[in-house]
């Protein structure tokens, strides 16, 4: 009988069917061997006693801005990656716009050698589209997707010329991630508020018609050439009706929690750190969004994790920067928002794991399942604790959410059979593995 790997005893296990058991989960070689309602009798090398706790499969947040290379100001793959640990979140998909901007194989494989260093989580790294790195677009690898900005993106990443969009969707078949916001109406809109610096003004500015133009655009290149897509941070009512009267099976899309938790009267409440692109939106919207994703038109949560230092963001609008972070408080929201009634844990696990997984086709995660990669969390969902400053670690230091008192919070995170969070203690010497993605 071996005695390595971890065992896991007496958690509340949520099974791949939604069903949860109380029972035990036996890991060896990064992987899950056993899920079983009784004890398992063999023996690891280190057990958790999980008695009273949820077992999840960790999320994969498949939207962040980890700002490394050229931002590390602001975050970088090793603190960012920390604040992942400690918010559950077992595998990313960052996004291009970082300096150099990720749009050649060569910057793809510098960002894949920097998180293999410095990463306690696993990741993968979109590749941007410019006006003229189609070659490079065809060749990527590995990578979840190409991403556009369609808008709201200065500098060579923003591509809203029509033979440009029709020439990217046409060519090849990695999925495209499009950031669905249209740039002529928001420049258009920009200069007819120029004079407005009240924060506020964002969301007027990039208004919900600017997302549905651009949706709708995307949408239609997407069924012309039957191109996998998939919307990003869907933010408002109307593009959430859209798509459940005209959603093909090759589209997917997803929602960030602040969308669905935060509304436009957050601004008089904090200001700039409400500012972000796609912008919050109305009540209305949220509970549109919410109705949306509890209906299978929007098929998964992501973050957008966006960090900015207190000190950008206190510059006057439109100097202000755009953008929240979100690791750290994503999973507790959402469970928070389960225990309240307002959705399934289930449901959370698919919306923030299974279903994920299963968009981006990354191979052996998302469930807790024998033959299952070892990425899990143990929440706490008896207690509630707030959201505080003095406790997040990503390095911006701050989050939308303070002040709000959660339940579910992480008391142990396992990245490929590893323990990299354990009530309150990061193991910074664990290094996830890159992401694969079948075609
Ligand atoms: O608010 C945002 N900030 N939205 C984005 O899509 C980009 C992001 C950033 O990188 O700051």
């Amino acid at each position: 009988m071996s005695s390595q790997g971890l065992l896991i005893r007496r958690a509340n296990i949520i099974l791949p069917n939604g069903e949860s058991i109380v029972g035990d989960v036996l890991i060896r070689d990064r992987q899950i061997v056993n899920v079983s309602p009784s004890e398992i009798e063999e023996t690891a090398t280190r057990s958790i006693d999980a008695d009273g706790l949820t077992l999840l499969p960790g999320v994969i947040d498949p939207q962040v801005h980890f700002r490394e290379p050229g931002l590390e100001h602001k975050e970088d793959l090793f603190t960012a990656s920390c604040a992942c640990a400690k918010g559950g979140v077992t595998s990313f998909l960052e996004m291009p716009n970082t300096r150099p901007l990720t749009i050649s194989q060569a910057a793809l494989n510098d960002k894949l050698e920097r998180a293999a260093n410095k990463c306690l989580v696993n990741y993968g790294f979109f590749i941007g589209a410019t006006s003229d790195n189609l070659l490079e677009l065809l060749q990527a690898s590995p990578t979840p997707g190409i991403k556009i900005f369609m808008g709201s993106m200065h500098g060579p990443l923003l591509v809203d010329p029509q033979e440009i969009l029709e020439a990217i969707f046409a060519n090849g078949n990695i999925l495209i991630a499009v950031h669905a916001e249209d740039q002529t109406r928001l420049r258009q809109r920009r200069e007819e508020f120029a004079n407005i610096h009240d924060v506020a003004i964002h969301s007027q500015i990039q208004d919900s018609l600017a997302a549905l133009i651009a949706t709708k655009r995307a949408l239609a290149l997407s069924k012309k050439y039957r191109r996998r897509l998939h919307i990003l941070h869907m933010s408002t009512a109307e593009e959430a009706d859209l798509l459940r009267e005209d959603k093909p099976s090759w589209v997917t899309a997803e929602v960030t929690p602040q969308h669905l938790l935060l509304n436009t009267t957050a601004y008089e409440k904090i200001g700039s750190l409400a500012q972000m692109n796609p912008p919050l939106r109305t009540s209305h919207d949220n509970q549109v969004l919410w109705q949306a994703l509890l209906d299978g038109v929007i098929d998964f949560i992501a973050t957008d994790h966006a960090p900015h230092t207190l000190e950008e963001k206190a510059q006057t609008y439109p100097q202000s920067p755009s953008g929240m972070p979100g690791v750290e408080t994503s999973l507790p929201l959402m469970l928070t928002a389960a225990v309240e009634g307002r959705c399934t844990v289930a449901q959370v696990v698919n919306w923030m794991s299974t279903a994920v997984a299963t968009a981006y086709s990354i191979p052996n995660k998302g469930l807790i399942s024998p033959g299952y990669d070892a990425d899990l969390v143990l929440v706490d969902l008896n207690s509630r604790k707030k959201v505080r400053r003095e406790e997040l670690v990503t390095k911006c230091g701050w989050s939308p959410f303070e002040g709000w008192n959660l339940t579910g919070w992480p008391v142990t995170t396992i990245v490929g059979g590893e323990v990299v969070y354990h009530k309150g203690e990061l193991n910074t010497s664990i290094r996830g593995r890159a992401l694969s993605f079948e075609r």
